[in-house]
């Protein structure tokens, strides 16, 4: 009989500990470790600073709707509709929180991030059995496997900035090794990050997202579709995988908007250096998306392993 294990390296604890190939803890802090209120001007209500998933046309749809539709649509693909156990790496301002709290509310959640101030703001709101840590993933041990794991817009900051395609591939395997080790048999993993969507290397379009990406995710680095895969497969099989580079347009659109009508608040509050860098960022990004450089994804993998409940191969 096959042994379940061939062919599935990295099970059991970690014997030694995982590196950090992304960015560094300083960078994340220094990026998200910011008043929430500036977030909730520009982000909307919901704090999810992440693409949403649109329906078209856009001008019909709302950020707060296209926000809810994305948070359900990895709630559905993770399986953390009926899991009973569900880790989220990169828990930002607690969107996905929210939104359990209304469909699993009895949930065992426990949710990571290295910014101090995101866990202390989602510690105001969210119960007891949302457990929220103060950790990068890398650091993060428990014995108790999650049905479900979700990361949405967390990657990005995975692989270093000077990475190689190689560079990034192992980067990436570390953090699916990880995942593997907190899944049970049969438990999925919904990822979403910002990539590389196919352009020619020396494009200009490629140019104009060298510097966005240089911008906007400082010390990171973005994935090809393929590098995901090839990193995943030692323990996943893929369920689904898409990319929706209009997501990210739709969703900067709606943020620079949100940025210039708070202007004057938002100035107030943060100062015009921060403003005028946050606005410029997020334009170049838009930029590098319409240029057809960067593209959206959405990855959903299941833990690999014997498929239980359905009986043996008929015989005869
Ligand atoms: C762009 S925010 C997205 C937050 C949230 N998922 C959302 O959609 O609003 C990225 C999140 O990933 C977290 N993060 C970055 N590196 C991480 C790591 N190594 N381990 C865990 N979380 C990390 C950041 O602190 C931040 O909370």
């Amino acid at each position: 009989m096959a042994d379940s294990r061939m062919n599935d390296p990295g099970l059991g604890t970690p014997t030694a500990p995982i590196p950090n190939l992304g960015a560094s803890k300083a960078s994340i802090q220094a990026h998200y470790d910011r008043e929430p209120l500036f977030y909730e001007r520009f982000l909307g209500p919901s704090l999810a600073y992440s693409a949403a998933i649109w329906n078209e046309p856009a001008n019909r749809d709302t950020l707060e709707a296209a926000q809810l539709r994305k948070l359900d649509w990895h709630i559905d693909m993770s399986g953390a509709d009926s899991g009973r156990r569900v880790l989220e790496v990169g828990l930002g301002w607690g969107s996905l929180i929210k939104r359990l709290m209304v469909r699993r509310p009895g949930l065992e959640y426990v949710g990571l991030t290295p910014a101090d101030n995101q866990v202390q703001y989602v510690r105001s709101f969210a119960p007891e059995n949302f457990v929220t840590e103060i950790s990068a993933w890398q650091d993060y041990q428990t014995n108790r496997p999650f049905d479900a794991i979700v990361s949405i817009g967390a990657m990005e900051h995975f692989a270093g900035k000077t990475m190689d395609r190689n560079g990034r591939i192992e980067a990436y395997r570390l953090f699916f090794e990880f995942c593997a080790r907190m899944l049970r048999v049969g438990g999925r993993a919904s990822i979403q990050v910002n990539g590389w969507a196919n352009i020619a290397p020396g494009s200009e379009a490629r140019h104009i997202a060298e510097s966005g990406i240089d911008r906007f995710w400082n010390e990171g680095n973005l994935p090809h579709a393929s590098e995901m895969l090839l990193a995943s497969e030692p323990w996943f099989n893929l369920i689904h995988l898409e990319g929706k580079q209009r997501d990210y347009i739709y969703t900067l659109r709606a943020w620079i908007r949100n940025l210039r009508r708070h202007e004057t608040d938002l100035v107030a509050l943060v100062g015009s250096e921060m403003f005028n860098d946050y606005l410029h960022n997020l334009t170049v990004c838009l930029e590098a998306y319409v240029a057809g450089a960067l593209t959206l994804y959405r990855l959903v993998i299941e833990r690999k392993g014997p498929v239980a409940g359905l009986g043996s191969v008929p015989k005869g």
